[in-house]
C-alpha cells in the first residue's frame, strides 16, 4: 500500500493546506499546523503490513508523510528498547514499570525520530537549507541528518546554557553554530522569522512534518507491548512537541480501530520551567510564560512552549496532568535509574522518573498501573552534571596493596555488612 493521503491542518480555525508547501503556522489565524491523514480511506490490513517490518520509524511508513521513499533520509533510527524495570518499580512501589530508552537512537536523543521525517521533507520541499533553535539535543541531530543529506544547516542555541555534549555534536557535523545571548525562547523566535523570510527550513517542533516522526514512539510502545496499551505514558517536557505526537498517535490507532483505550499523557516539567504544569494548576484557559526559565536539565529549560495549545489538548483529552518536578529531585531521579537499572539518562529525561516518583507518592498513579516513562536523552550528552555532583573517585598507588586497601569495606561498613 502507498501513502494514506494527508494535508496540513489548523488545530484552531481548520482552514487547510496542501502538504507541499513550506508553511509554519495558519496563514488565517496564526494557530498550530497538525498533518491530518484519510483515515477511513485506509484499505491495508496495517497490522499486518508492519509485523513484517523490522522495528524503527519507517515500519510506520503508512502513517508518515513522505511521498518519495527514495528521498528518506535515515541514520537507523527508531527500535529502541523498552525496558521493564523491576528494581526501579520496586523502589517506586508500582508492578509494572517499563521504560522507552529512546538514547539509543543514533544521535542519542528522540529527536533523530523527527529529524528522519523532518529532512526528508526537506528535500521533498527542495530546500538547500535547514535550520532550528535548541537547547541542545535538535541542533545535534538536525546537524547529523543534515550532514547525510548533504543540507547547509544553521542552528541557534542560547550561549552557555547547551550541555557539551550536544554542542560538540553539532560542530563536528559541520552545522554552523550560533550562540546568542538569550535563552531558548529568544533564539525560536529569531529562528522562526528568519525562516519565514529566506529560503531556510525550519526543523523546530512548529513543524508538523518532524512531529509525526516522533509519534513512532508510541506506535513502537503499542507493538512492544504486544498490542497493548499503557494505563499511563510519562515525559519531560519543553516545547511540549513530544507528548502532542505520541497523543496524536493513540488518537490515530484509535481512529484507525487499532485499539481501544487510549493512555492518560502526563507532562513533567522542571519547578524553573513549568508553564504549564502552573497555569493548568491554576486553571487557567492559556497558559502564561514563564520570562526567565532556569533548570539544570538545561534540555527543557523553555517558558515559552510553542506547542502548549496542543499538549493541553493532550492532557485534557486523554485525561492527563502536568507535573512540576524540582532540580534536586530531578538529580536524584537519574542517580535513581542509572543505580538500579544500568540506564544512563540525561536530567531532563529525569524529570519523568521524578515526576512519576512524585505522583505515586500521592496516589495519582496506582501500584496496579501499566506505566512507561519516555526517557528522552542519553546520560553521555550532559556529563558534567554528575561530575560536579560526585566526588571524585580515589586515587592510589599502582600496586596491589593499595588497591586492595582501596576496595575493602572500611571498619564501619564492615559492621553495617555483619550487621546485616
Ligand atoms: N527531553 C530532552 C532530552 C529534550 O532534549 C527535550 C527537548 C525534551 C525532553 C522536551 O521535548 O520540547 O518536545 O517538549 N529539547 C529541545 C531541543 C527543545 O532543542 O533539543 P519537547
Amino acid at each position: 500500500m502507498g501513502e494514506v493521503d494527508f494535508h496540513l491542518e489548523c488545530i484552531d480555525c481548520g482552514a487547510e493546506y496542501q502538504a507541499d508547501q513550506v508553511i509554519y503556522s495558519c496563514r488565517r489565524c496564526g494557530g498550530l499546523l497538525s498533518v491530518e491523514y484519510d483515515l477511513s480511506r485506509v484499505e491495508a490490513n496495517l497490522d499486518e503490513s508492519w509485523r513484517g517490518r523490522a522495528l524503527s520509524v519507517w515500519r510506520y511508513r503508512e502513517l508518515l508523510p513522505i511521498r518519495e521513499d527514495e528521498k528518506i533520509v535515515s541514520l537507523g533510527e527508531g527500535g529502541t528498547s523498552l525496558n521493564r524495570c523491576l528494581r526501579l518499580s520496586e523502589d517506586l512501589g508500582l508492578k509494572d514499570l517499563y521504560v522507552k530508552n529512546e538514547g539509543e537512537n543514533p544521535t542519542g536523543s528522540f529527536k533523530d525520530r523527527g529529524m528522519t521525517v523532518g529532512v526528508t521533507k526537506a528535500l521533498e520541499l527542495e530546500m538547500g537549507r535547514v535550520a532550528c533553535a535548541s537547547t541542545g539535543n535538535t541542533s545535534a541531530s538536525l546537524a547529523a541528518y543534515a550532514a547525510r543529506a548533504g543540507l547547509e544547516c544553521i542552528v541557534l542555541v542560547p550561549s552557555g546554557k547547551v550541555a557539551y555534549g550536544k554542542l560538540t555534536q553539532a560542530m563536528i557535523h559541520g552545522a554552523k553554530v550560533i550562540q546568542i545571548r538569550g535563552n531558548f525562547d529568544d533564539a525560536l523566535g529569531i529562528i522562526t522569522k528568519i525562516c519565514s523570510s529566506h529560503p531556510i527550513y525550519l526543523l523546530n517542533s512548529l513543524n508538523p512534518f518532524r512531529l509525526e516522526g516522533q509519534k513512532t514512539v508510541a506506535l513502537e510502545i503499542r507493538d512492544q507491548l504486544g498490542g497493548g496499551v499503557p494505563d499511563k505514558i510519562v515525559v519531560p517536557v519543553g516545547n511540549a512537541g513530544n507528548i502532542s505526537a505520541i497523543w496524536k498517535a493513540f488518537r490515530e490507532l484509535r481512529e484507525l480501530g487499532l485499539i481501544e483505550d487510549t493512555p492518560q499523557m502526563i507532562g513533567v516539567q522542571a519547578e524553573g520551567a513549568a508553564p504549564i504544569a502552573d497555569s493548568l494548576r491554576r486553571g487557567l484557559s492559556k497558559v502564561e510564560f514563564v520570562e526567565e526559565p532556569e533548570t539544570i536539565a538545561t534540555a527543557i529549560r523553555i517558558g515559552s512552549p510553542v506547542n502548549w495549545k496542543k499538549a493541553v489538548r493532550a492532557v485534557r483529552e486523554s485525561g492527563g496532568l502536568v507535573e512540576k518536578v524540582s532540580d534536586e529531585e530531578i538529580l536524584k531521579a537519574q542517580e535513581l535509574i542509572a543505580r538500579l537499572e544500568g540506564i544512563f539518562i540525561e536530567p531532563a529525561s529525569a524529570a519523568s522518573i521524578a515526576g512519576l516518583k512524585k505522583l505515586v507518592q500521592r496516589r495519582l498513579i496506582d501500584r496496579d498501573e501499566l506505566v512507561v516513562c519516555i526517557l528522552t536523552g542519553h546520560g553521555l550528552k550532559d556529563p558534567g552534571v554528575v561530575l560536579e555532583r560526585f566526588p571524585k573517585p580515589v586515587e592510589v598507588e599502582a600496586t596491589e596493596e593499595d588497591v586492595v586497601r582501596a576496595i575493602m569495606p572500611t571498619e564501619r561498613e564492615a559492621m553495617k555488612i555483619t550487621a546485616s
